[in-house]
């Protein structure tokens, strides 16, 4: 009787501990039956469900679990869509895009290619706004996590004199994060400054992978080049739809897209448009970001008003509005400054 006992008790605890693993470590569960038909331990009695709940958030107390197999990925597309409706103002064509182009990404099957977006447009339309809400909602610490990489080109790579070196450490960087990380998110701010050995560099990352080369997880990968490059086509050629007539919500991408590109292509004096990651077709979006008016910088404002959970008027807000510069001279439509500095200029309104 003891040693069927023992023999119950055995076959149990192994069982629990194949199901523990199953919660924490979903990849390895590929081939159970039970962890497949239904919630985990569901054939378990009562007891045994709570034995296995205890047992699963003590082994969680020192590790990291989640359902999703790695805690740092949130990947929360709704959040990411909430977010780049409420949160982002004045960019229904960026809000679109990018969504749409990273939904289409993270889907299955996995992709054989790393998803590289451009932002374009002047500084303060929310470049780097989208950025941070792409971190924040698909890693769990955001722009801090172990899975997303920032490079500043001024601060990251300063001297042109030192490009080799830089090329090695990017290089090394990228390899590293990849391998601690099965999804990645790589910002490159100031994109147009970046050193043509840079982008070149840059360039196997960005290419689709030979079948050979699969391996049997390929890692996501996501690119964002952030810059001002085509800003002024960009601008350009929203003035002159607005004057036209348009509403801005109907600009389109073909209004802008076709323009921003071949203005891209052209730009001498930086090697973005000139590097292969262009010129081979490597980036899959061009983003526009249109230059943001007058209401738009009210909304910023009040925005940075609730962020820090302070009382506003409407008068503040319009006040704050009118501190900005507005271009061109005679139409004065366009914050020069789009929403830049902003949550600074609150200051001054703070009773
Ligand atoms: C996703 O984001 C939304 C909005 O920010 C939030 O309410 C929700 O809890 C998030 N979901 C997950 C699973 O984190």
């Amino acid at each position: 009787g003891l040693r069927e006992r023992l023999r119950e008790a055995a076959a149990l605890s192994r069982r629990y501990w194949a199901l523990l693993r199953c919660r924490v470590w979903p990849e390895d569960c590929d081939g159970d039956e039970e962890a497949r038909a239904g919630p985990l331990g569901w054939s378990l009695p009562l007891l045994g469900r709570q034995y296995l709940d205890i047992l699963t958030s003590w082994y969680c107390s020192f590790q990291d679990c989640c359902r999703s197999g790695d805690c740092r990925i949130s990947n929360n597309l709704t959040g990411l869509a909430s977010d780049l409706s409420v949160r982002l103002h004045g960019q229904h064509l960026a809000r679109e895009l990018v969504l749409t182009a990273v939904r289409g990404y993270l889907e299955p099957p996995q992709p054989h290619k790393a998803l590289a977006l451009s932002f374009h447009g002047w500084s303060g339309t929310g470049k780097n706004f989208v950025a941070r809400l792409l971190a924040e909602n698909l890693y769990r610490d955001g722009l801090r996590s172990d899975c997303v990489k920032v490079f500043i080109a001024t601060f990251h790579f300063p001297h042109p004199k030192y490009v080799d070196l830089y090329q090695e450490q990017l290089t090394s960087q990228i390899r590293k994060t990849q391998e601690r990380c099965p999804q990645t998110l790589f910002i490159f701010d100031e994109a147009e400054k970046l050193h043509p050995g840079l982008l070149e560099a840059l360039r196997s990352h960005l290419e689709a992978q030979a079948p050979e080369n699969h391996r049997v997880e390929s890692p996501r990968t996501v690119f964002l080049f952030l810059s001002n490059l085509g800003g002024s086509v960009i601008n350009e050629a929203v003035l002159n739809l607005l004057m036209a007539g348009w509403s801005r919500e109907d600009i389109k991408l073909d209004h802008l897209v076709p323009q921003l590109e071949a203005e891209i292509a052209k730009s001498t004096d930086s090697g973005f448009g000139q590097s292969r990651l262009v010129k081979e077709n490597l980036i899959d979006f061009f983003v526009p970001f249109l230059p943001l008016e007058y209401r738009h910088v009210r909304l910023c404002a009040r925005d940075a008003f609730l962020s820090q959970e302070l009382p506003y008027t409407e008068e503040a807000l319009d006040q704050i509005a009118k501190m900005m510069v507005y271009v061109p001279k005679e139409e004065q439509l366009f914050s020069s400054q789009g929403c830049k500095s902003i949550s600074q200029r609150i200051n001054y309104f703070l009773p």
